[in-house]
């Protein structure tokens, strides 16, 4: 290779690499020289995996990589992370409660649904607690972020299988009831009233777990088949420490939200949630905050009909030389200026014409 060849090399390499770092700064969701994913899962500031990459221990999540591919854990609890989303949802697995019989209406071992969370409410708008079986009482004792015990339960029953309505959990076969807002633990079983005689062929055990309701669609193949999962996904919903927006804003130094972005107050448990500003969109809780929306490089972000320009948060519309207006799809849009003619004549013989432009008075249309 001569030394020109080297050259076009060591640019287009630079160049590469400009590209790479500049989408890497544009598009970051983590903090520089963390770990942005664990496995498949997306791992955004304010989450880390290690000390300096997370906001506070909170949000400390442990990557597990002795096992392929990686699995996340929150905090060092045994709890599975499935994915984080920085609108103050995260999903995890939770456990089953199963209670399960013998032909003859000896119970086996029962296993225990719970879930034990530091911080971070279960989401009372995504998750309900669900007993399934057609001799089941599933019971739920739970603490919430106060301290405060709550109990409750559902009940489930059928008489045979055929009363059971796929895709209904009325009741028959499937009992659902919501669960209170910020709950942080909680452990649930399932118990029987007449040992599943009767019906066992059918239905050997009951089951008891707290799960998101749109994960869960009941068939009658759960009667039997929920034998065999231990963990479903349920919802929880973070937010950052346990101060309203209002009272974060006095301290600027712990406040959370950065450049760009607005505050609200979590809807279930304490804390406060940050959001990007209309015009903006990235990671409101990273350093740089939240980076301008450049609508007119998309049709869909952008109103203009002819020209349009970037502006920070937003965008502005114009008409080409030679038209006026608003320059707005759903405004005055561009009309061509209205030409005047003015005919000079000498007698009856035309002399010369002189085109004027007019320039329309502002607002008219
Ligand atoms: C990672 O997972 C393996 C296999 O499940 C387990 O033995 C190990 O203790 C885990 N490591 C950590 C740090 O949790
Ligand atoms: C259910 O089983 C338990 C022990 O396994 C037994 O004591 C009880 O009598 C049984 N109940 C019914 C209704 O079969
Ligand atoms: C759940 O069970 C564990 C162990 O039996 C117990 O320590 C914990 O207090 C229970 N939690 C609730 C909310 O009842
Ligand atoms: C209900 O769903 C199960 C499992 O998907 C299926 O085997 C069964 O035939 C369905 N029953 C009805 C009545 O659709
Ligand atoms: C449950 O798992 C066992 C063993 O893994 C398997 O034999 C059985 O068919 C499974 N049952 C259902 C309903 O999927
Ligand atoms: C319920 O049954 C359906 C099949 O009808 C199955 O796809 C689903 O995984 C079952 N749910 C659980 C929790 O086992
Ligand atoms: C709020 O959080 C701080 C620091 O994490 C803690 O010291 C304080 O006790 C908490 N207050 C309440 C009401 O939970
Ligand atoms: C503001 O917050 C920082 C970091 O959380 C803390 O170190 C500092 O003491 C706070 N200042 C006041 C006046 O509360
Ligand atoms: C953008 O500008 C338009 C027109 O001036 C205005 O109506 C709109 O509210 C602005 N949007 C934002 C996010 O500031
Ligand atoms: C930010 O969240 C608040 C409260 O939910 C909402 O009113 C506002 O529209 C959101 N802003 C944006 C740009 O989504």
């Amino acid at each position: 290779m001569d030394r020109k060849e080297n050259l076009v090399l060591l640019a287009a390499a630079a160049a590469l690499l400009w590209m790479v770092i500049s989408a890497e700064t544009s598009q970051a969701t983590h903090l520089p020289g963390c770990q942005d994913k664990c496995g498949d899962v997306s791992i955004p500031y304010p989450f880390g995996t290690s000390e300096g990459c997370y906001f506070n221990e909170h949000f400390r999540i442990t990557c597990n990589t002795t096992i392929t591919p990686p699995l996340p854990y929150l905090w060092s609890s045994k709890v599975k992370v499935l994915s984080i989303s920085l609108d103050g949802h995260m999903r995890i697995l939770t456990y089953v409660g199963t209670d399960c019989y013998s032909k003859s209406g000896v119970r086996e071992s029962p296993t225990k649904s719970f879930a034990v969370l530091p911080a971070f409410p279960f989401s009372n708008t995504r998750n309900k607690f669900f007993g399934v079986g057609c001799d089941t009482l599933a019971l739920i004792r739970g603490v919430d972020i106060s301290g405060k015990l709550y109990s409750t339960g559902c009940v489930s029953f059928c008489n045979d299988i055929g009363s059971v309505t796929n895709g209904s959990c009325n009741g028959i076969g499937c009992c659902q009831i919501p669960i209170p807002g910020n709950l942080l633990n909680y452990n649930a079983t399932a118990g029987s009233f007449r040992n599943h005689t009767g019906i066992w062929e059918s239905n050997p055990c009951g089951f008891a777990f707290l799960a998101e309701e749109e994960s869960f669609i009941f068939t009658t193949a759960n009667l039997t088949n929920i034998k065999n999962t231990t963990l479903l996904p349920s919802s929880i919903d973070w937010a950052i420490g346990n101060q309203t927006c209002e009272e974060a804003k006095k301290n600027l130094t712990g406040y959370a939200c950065k450049a760009n972005s607005g505050c609200y107050n979590s809807r279930n448990g304490l804390g406060y949630l940050c959001n990007c500003s209309a015009g903006y969109m990235g990671n409101p809780y990273h350093p740089d905050g939240c980076q301008d929306v450049d609508e007119c490089k998309d049709p869909n972000l952008n109103k203009c009909l002819k020209k349009c320009q970037n502006t920070n948060g937003n965008y502005t519309c114009s008409c080409p030389k030679g038209y006026h207006g608003d320059g707005r799809k759903d405004g005055e849009g561009c009309s061509a200026d209205q030409l005047l003619v003015v005919k000079i004549l000498v007698g009856k013989h035309l002399i010369f014409r002189v085109y004027i432009g007019i320039l329309n008075e502002p607002g008219s249309r």
